[in-house]
């Protein structure tokens, strides 16, 4: 059996076959082809008009949404220098590392040119924002590279969810295309990571499963740290772009269930022991789920019923 110390060098012949295979699948795309250029005009710096509340055709759900995930996508350096430290720059981990970071950077620029020619956020808010989230950083602990692959084969779909869910709530047909076409990034990229991790459960099947059980226990968006988070998060689960239902049936389970967490047969005690806290945690989260869920539907009747007119007593 490989030591877990070893594991990078280990897998490196998987991630040249998984770089193959997403160089082969990926579809080249360009930014600038989901911005409405013709809404573009100039602010008053050069003879135009500053940005003002009205101008924006979002809703604030959708403004919250697309604030939140464009200033996680811009703190792009940070990831790369979190993956780079940990997969390193040799080899096909370090070609990885670029095309990944070289993709990522993508995102950014489509969200930030639609969101400034569309007027559809304070584009001086967002830059304030933006200096301030990249200044502080995003800074993922002592995760060991295992623990980083594991991680990041749930963010990615995470964030696939999270923009494929903000663009329906766009009510624009543009905005959409692109949310669209950005999660189909993030979900190349969760496939790239999930098959690392499918790899390295077959070569150290008890670190990797250690490894699992911590990310999903402790897991956080890398968004976590930036100012307002906890609000802007609230708007999007209450508007179900991502909630713990979500999380957990359309993130964790999916990715658990690819790697066969719960059928294998294949773990030491210590594995064994992981698995056991995954399962115990995974069943508090989907009490929880379903708990939130329940509050939300709750007081989306009540508010139906108060915009109707109808006490919430007798519509009940
Ligand atoms: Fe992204
Ligand atoms: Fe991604």
């Amino acid at each position: 059996m490989t030591a877990p110390e070893h594991l990078l060098e280990a897998l490196e012949p998987v991630v040249a076959e998984n770089l193959d295979r997403h160089l082969g699948v990926a579809q080249e795309w360009h930014p600038h082809d989901y911005v409405p250029w013709s809404q573009g005009r100039d602010f008053a710096f050069l003879g135009g008009e500053d940005w003002a509340p009205e101008q924006s055709q979002l809703s604030e759900t959708a403004k919250a949404a697309m604030f939140t995930n464009l200033l996680t996508e811009d703190n792009l350096p940070s990831y790369h220098r979190e993956i780079a430290t940990r997969f390193g720059r040799d080899g096909a981990w370090g070609t990885w590392v670029g095309r990944w970071t070289a993709e990522e950077n993508r995102h950014g620029i489509a969200m930030r040119d639609y969101l400034v020619v569309t007027r559809g956020v304070d584009p001086v808010e967002l830059e304030r924002a933006r200096m301030d989230y990249m200044t502080s950083g995003y800074d993922s602990g002592d995760k060991t590279a295992l623990e980083a692959v594991a991680y990041v084969s749930f963010q990615e779909l995470a964030t696939r969810v999270s923009h494929r869910n903000t663009g329906k709530v766009t009510n624009d047909p543009i905005a959409d295309k692109m949310l669209a076409r950005i999660s189909k990034d993030e979900n190349l990229h969760m496939i790239f990571y999930r098959n690392i991790v499918a790899a390295a459960l077959e070569i150290a099947p008890d670190a990797t499963m250690q490894a699992i059980a911590k990310e999903v226990i402790g897991f956080e968006m890398p968004g976590a740290t930036m100012a307002g988070f906890r609000r802007s998060s609230m708007i999007i689960a209450k508007a179900g772009i991502y909630d713990l239902r979500l999380h957990h049936d359309e993130v964790i389970m999916p990715v658990l269930r690819a790697w066969n967490v719960f059928d294998r047969t294949d773990l030491g005690p210590e594995g064994e022991q992981a698995r056991e806290q995954l399962g115990a945690f995974l069943e508090a989260l989907d009490a929880q789920a379903t708990k939130f869920v329940d509050r939300r539907a709750e007081n989306r009747a009540r508010v139906a019923a108060r915009d109707d007119g109808v006490s919430p007593d007798i519509a009940s």
